[in-house]
Parts: structure tokens; sequence; C-alpha cells
């Protein structure tokens, strides 16, 4: 059967209007980030976006910028406030500048001894709690992921302390960090991400420290002679909104978002260990970067020098001397336990306070 013409353009109209309607009510959201595809992060705001289209049946469309493509560290925060993008992930360690210096807790070395204690205290009231610390400034926690447990890297080898002694370090912008590398007696240099190799690649930077993910995918093992596996801090993520969007969006749609949500932090939490393994093993076999396993004699030492770190955080919230950055050091701080007199002890009164902090729901950061 042959359709007049007139009729042939008028369902061409209607199913081209139908479309134009359908996108016109499409939610758009902008998930920049700074790693690789192939990194926890990279894979879980991958998986975010696809459940979220499913899960909304279409009505959300997440697109997700890798790699420092749309902003790097700084910029890609007040992008957030300013509601360029709407979600984010940045490492813990980049919520200080932002005036949430408690988030640096996470920061504090050797403070964790692995991925269980860890999410008790993520998926707990601290978690909670410090979440509401961002609200004020614009922004929504929505989740945390995990990434992985940091090495060193340099262009000589970091066995004994003393290795560490004078070198320049890239470091993420967060006081702890910086205290970490003072205590070492090496000089830290706060870089963007995504500027990094480039840093190490000129000796602007000396050596760094990040999970073998992020060493890896960034192609750090063709500037990084030598890794020391000293794990001596943790290295996660916050998953943030621009507050004012989210609370703007239609409940059924936020209620789908947050299950999608959901399901990327579970697939996040299960692939970080497995992906910092096999960016480790293909560091390993570049040839490139030689591999260290500190003796536990050395990893005794490097924690007994970092220790003084712990001590002093939160050094820059103090300085505001109110009551708020008081209770936090009372609560965190391990100095502030008299009893414990040798480092070892503060070190270990501190990871108790923290538990305790999770057990007792006593956020009082
Ligand atoms: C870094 O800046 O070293 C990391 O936080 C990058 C990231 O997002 O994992």
């Amino acid at each position: 059967m042959k359709l007049p013409v007139k009729h042939i353009l008028a369902c061409a109209a209607l199913a081209f209007g139908a479309t134009m309607a359908a996108h016109a009510q499409q939610i758009v959201i902008k998930f920049s980030h700074v790693v690789a595809h192939d990194t926890p992060k990279g894979k879980a705001s991958e998986f975010f976006a696809k459940k979220a289209e499913e899960l909304t049946k279409g009505k959300v469309k997440v697109e997700v910028y890798a790699n420092s493509a749309l902003y790097k560290d700084k910029e890609e925060m007040e992008a957030l406030q300013l509601g360029s993008v709407q979600m984010l992930a940045p490492s813990l360690a980049k919520f200080g500048p932002l005036g949430a210096k408690e988030f640096e807790v996470f920061d504090l070395p050797y403070i964790f001894d692995n991925r269980d204690e860890l999410h008790k205290i993520t998926t707990g009231p601290v978690g909670a709690k410090l979440f509401t610390k961002l609200e004020s400034r614009g922004i929504k926690g929505l989740a945390y992921w995990d990434n992985g447990f940091k090495v060193f890297s340099a262009n000589k080898p970091l066995h004994a302390v003393a290795d560490y002694k004078g070198l320049k370090y890239r470091i993420q912008s967060s006081k702890v960090i910086e205290e970490e590398i003072r205590a070492l007696g090496g000089i830290p240099q706060v870089i963007a991400f995504g500027e990094t190799y480039q840093a190490l690649q000129t000796g602007v930077v000396d050596g760094t420290e990040n999970p073998p993910s992020n060493f890896y995918t960034q192609k750090m093992h063709e500037v990084q002679k030598y890794l020391s596996l000293t794990n001596h801090g943790y290295l996660g993520y916050a998953v943030v909104v621009n507050k004012k969007f989210w609370d703007g969006l239609p409940a059924d749609v936020r209620g789908q978002l947050e299950d999608a949500m959901r399901q990327a932090t579970a697939y996040a939490n299960q692939i970080a260990q497995d992906e910092n393994d096999r960016a480790l093993e293909e560091v390993r076999k570049s040839g490139k970067t030689e591999i260290y396993t500190p003796t536990p004699e050395e990893r005794a030492a490097l924690k007994k020098a970092l220790i003084p770190c712990t001590r002093r955080w939160p050094a820059a919230s103090a300085r505001t001397s109110s009551r708020r950055s008081t209770r936090l050091r009372a609560s965190i701080r391990p100095s502030s336990d008299p009893r414990s007199s040798s480092a070892a002890d503060r070190h270990t009164a501190s990871r108790r306070t923290f538990r305790a902090l999770q057990f007792s729901g006593r956020a009082s950061c």
C-alpha cells in the first residue's frame, strides 16, 4: 500500500516531536573526575552512568568526563559549587581547601589496618557526619568509594627513612600529607593530579605517593625508577553533588539515582583491590620501575617517623581555636591522651579513638 506523502510527513513530524520532547525532559549530570578510565573511580563512575540511565529509564543521562578533561583538582570543586558540573568524586584529601579540614583525618598515616575498618567509619555515623560539613558549601555527599593504600615512589631507592630526606614530593592539597612529608625530611609541593606526570618528568618534583592504580594509569612508571610498597596511608573518594541540583530533582528520579549510587558504591569497593593489584603487576611487567617491599624493621621505622604528623593534626583548624576544632582534636588527636607516652601508644590511641567514635555514634567532628 502506498501512503500519501502528506501522511508520511505528518508521521515523521510526530516522531521527531516525541524525540525532542524526550530530550527536553532529559536530565543531564556532568560527572567530572581526574583519573583514567581504567581505575577504580573511572570504572565506578561509568558503572554509575549506566545504572542511572537504566534505572531512570533514560530520564537521566550521566556524562562522565575522565582524566581532568573538563577540570583539574581545584577547578572541579569550584565548578561543582557553581553548578557547571553536577557530580564529582574528589579524593578525601581534597576537601581541606574547601574549609572541611575534618576530611583530612583519612590522610593520617596508618590510620586503618584494612578496608573493613575503614568501611565501618565511612558507612557509619562519622561518615555521615562528615558529609554534613559540606552542606553549607552547597555540596551534598552521596557515597564513599575506595581506591587503596598509597605507596611512595622516587628516582632513588626508598628503603630507610633517611632515603626520603631532601626530596621534593608532589602531594595532594592536604595539610596532613604536607606534615607527613616534612616528618620524613622531604619538601612537599601541592600539584594538580593531571600535572603530576609532567612535574615528575621535568624534575619539578622528585617523587610522589599514590595507590598503584593511579601510578600506573598516569604512566608514572615511565618517570619513576623506584617504588616502595609502604602502604602508609589510605586514598579514597567522596562522591558529591551540587546540593541545589540534587534537592531540585523529582523525588522518584532522586530515589532511582540513589539506588544507582548504592550499586556503583558496592561495585567500586569490590573492584578497588583487584584494580590496584593488577596495576602493580603491570608496573612490574613494564620493567621500568623497581618495586621494593620494605622489611618489617624499615616499615616500623617509617611508621615511627610519620607519627608526629598525626600528633600535630589538625594544626590548621586549631588556629581557629573554635569549640568545634577543640572537640575534634580531643576526639581524634592521639596526643590528647596523656597516658600515651610513646609514639606507638599515641598512634594506637588514635585508632582506638576513631573506632570508639564509630561505635558510640558520637561523631564529634
Ligand atoms: C591525587 O590527586 O593524587 C588523587 O587524589 C587523584 C584521584 O582522584 O585519585
